[in-house]
């Protein structure tokens, strides 16, 4: 159980209340004068069947224990959450709000790879180094280069130990351990997970170290050795060069993905500034998403330009990724004139001469150059790479792959462009173009979706709209889960939510995420914030998966939610103030009594509007 839940369930509210305020709890609903504003007669109400607290007067506020706490004292969520652990008896670690887990927080897992860069450096230049300093000037890289661009050298065998600088360092065992900087082996000592490799720190787009890749010296498999998943690093998001690139990116509206670590480098040092690595594998959606912010900022469309490796692109795994960034990305298409302005445009290189980057422009950048202008647009290379695949000579070929690319023709949604890319496939598949259409599966026949993203299947951080709703212990929490999920994934639909009152959110954890969402504009230092009992909410929420859509479609979406949200805000009050009015009527006299009905008539007013303004579409 989260330590939110722990601590709720175990803290009585009229308890929590009755020792800031005078509460009269003669009635089934403990009133008070509120102690938010001055008033002569109590609008303060407390609800224990809801376990929440409103005031019906001037400030008009309301919320569950936390939420008293917090104003009450003045308190940011977390510290509320600690005192209210520490009068239940509920234990917790310091900057660790999960009761559970002990995982050090991404800060200290950075601040252990801050000490390991710096480590690694000297290790390269000193002494020891000298193997790595021969090995790197031999492709090219002399010292200079190799500090400036974060490489590094961990030593194998001897005395010297990165467990043994960091302990020396200050660094905890645990900030070591989850930063999987240091492993345990079997006799239970700790060792350096990194032996005997060149390093590569990769940084985050704040130039932050989140993890490290190492290559071999000796041929050893394998090649190259990556950090492992952390509270800083995941791989299927990590760009290398990021922080290089950022800011020619945006200037540019280019970004240039290639795959390997030396490739940046090598780009880089030749003045190929907008240029990051995917880590290997072909291009994810979240690294797509991420340049696509980048590049896209402003009116300008972006362009991603993908340079794949020569032998990856046949290869199945590298279509599925591309098929899917074009599920993402290529149906909105750009360039078009029906098009809203931003948008982007995903290319294909392809590799000069069976080349890698780094080769290829050591060989000739002006060639290099050229393969990045004469790109491809993504549907155009992944149809040349089916027919380059499947014999079209014969019917069944052409079935095969009319049948493979249609959905994707389907899903284009600019009229013009569709029919243009259905006469394509049909000059490439020498048919007509009606025999295509006769060939080709109805959208809905067989709907082309992105495929899970890796491991999402298995993977319970990673769950379904429907799913989490059902997990929830109602439809009405799916709501906030859901706007949540919209928002936290698409930063452009900030405008449409960030007015929304967080009171509106009714589940405890949900209204804070909103309150940090809102407040700090940025992802990453949001988690950072929010510690990591909410991050792993966060992180929950965020890869929740959505069918396809598009920004008209989302910006609907989230416009739905805003507007049941507040409706059931409005219906809450509605009931509460209902049920406070029919305890007070018999008690009260005249103008108090009529003072009393005001308010309960305020918010139905305000209610009736709601309810018109959703009729017209309008909030
Ligand atoms: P490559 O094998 O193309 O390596 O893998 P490279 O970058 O060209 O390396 P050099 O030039 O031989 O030194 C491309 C990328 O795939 C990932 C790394 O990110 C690498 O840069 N990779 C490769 C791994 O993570 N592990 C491996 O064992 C191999
Ligand atoms: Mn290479």
């Amino acid at each position: 159980m989260s330590l939110v839940d722990e601590v709720k369930s175990r803290t009585d509210i009229v308890d929590v209340v009755a020792s800031y305020v005078d509460l009269d709890t003669s009635s089934r609903n403990p009133k008070a004068r509120c102690p938010f504003h001055t008033e002569r007669t109590p609008s303060f109400y407390v609800f224990p069947e809801s376990d929440t607290w409103r005031c019906f007067g001037a400030c008009a506020t309301g919320g569950d224990v936390l939420a008293f706490v917090m104003k009450q004292e003045g308190i940011e969520f977390r510290e509320a959450l600690h005192r209210l652990a520490d009068r239940v008896g509920v234990k917790y670690s310091q900057g660790d709000a999960n009761v559970q887990s002990d995982v050090a927080p991404k800060r200290t897992v950075v601040e252990a790879n801050e000490v390991a860069a710096r480590w690694f450096s000297w290790m390269m230049l000193s002494s020891e180094g000298a193997a790595v300093r021969e090995y790197l000037t031999s492709r090219g890289i002399d010292t200079e280069i190799a500090e400036r661009r974060g490489l590094g050298f961990a030593p194998g065998e001897g005395k010297l130990t990165l467990a043994g600088h960091l302990r020396s360092s200050d660094v905890t065992p645990t900030s070591a351990r989850d930063a999987k900087l240091v492993i345990q082996t079997d006799d239970r000592t700790w060792r350096d997970f990194f032996r005997g490799r060149l390093t590569i720190a990769i940084k985050d787009r704040a130039g932050k170290v989140i993890g490290f890749g190492a290559r071999s010296l000796d041929g050893s498999e394998p090649k190259y050795l990556n950090t492992p998943q952390t509270s800083a690093f995941d791989k299927s998001k990590v760009l290398y060069g990021i922080d290089w690139a950022a800011d020619s990116m945006r200037q540019s509206h280019r970004a240039v993905v290639v795959e390997g670590y030396m490739d940046v480098i090598t780009a880089h040092e030749h003045g190929f500034t907008d240029v990051v690595a995917s880590m290997g594998t072909a291009v994810t959606p979240d690294q797509l998403k991420t340049l696509s912010q980048i590049v896209s900022s402003g009116d300008e469309a972006g362009e991603v330009v993908l340079c794949l490796d020569s032998d990856a692109a046949g290869q199945d795994a590298t279509l599925r990724a591309l098929e899917t960034a074009w599920q993402e990305f290529g149906p909105k298409l750009t360039g078009s004139a029906s098009s809203r302005g931003r948008g982007l445009v995903v290319k294909v290189a392809s590799p000069v001469e069976g080349k890698d980057p780094d080769e290829a422009i050591r060989a000739d950048s002006w060639a290099w150059r050229r393969s990045l202008d004469e790109a491809l647009p993504l549907i155009d290379f992944i149809m040349a790479a089916y027919i380059r695949r499947f014999d079209v000579s014969g019917g069944e070929g052409k079935a095969r792959v009319a049948e493979a690319l249609s959905p994707l023709i389907f899903s284009v949604d600019n009229d013009y462009d569709r029919d243009a890319y259905w006469e394509k496939l049909a000059g490439l598949l020498e048919v007509s173009p009606e025999r295509l259409r006769s060939m080709a599966s109805r959208p809905g026949a067989r709907t082309f979706r992105p495929r899970a993203r890796s491991g999402a299947g298995s993977d319970d951080s990673s769950i379904s709209t429907q799913q989490l709703g059902a997990a929830l212990s109602g439809a009405e929490i799916g709501i906030e889960e859901h706007l949540l999920a919209l928002v936290l994934q698409h930063p452009e639909l900030r405008e449409f939510a960030e007015a929304v009152p967080a009171e509106h959110f009714l589940g405890t954890v949900n209204r804070e995420l909103f309150t940090q969402w809102v407040r700090i504009p940025t992802l990453d230092e949001m988690l950072l914030a929010l510690g990591p009992d909410l991050a792993d909410k966060a992180a929950k929420i965020q890869s929740v998966e959505f069918p396809p859509s598009d920004h008209a479609r989302r910006v609907e979406e989230a416009t739905q939610c805003v507007r049941r949200l507040r409706e059931r805000y409005m219906r809450n009050l509605l009931r509460l103030t209902e049920v406070a009015l029919k305890e007070e009527e018999n008690s009260l006299e005249g103008e108090e009594r009529e003072q009393l009905r005001s308010r309960v008539l305020d918010p139905s007013d305000h209610l009736k509007k709601v309810f018109q303004a959703g009729a017209t579409g309008r909030v």
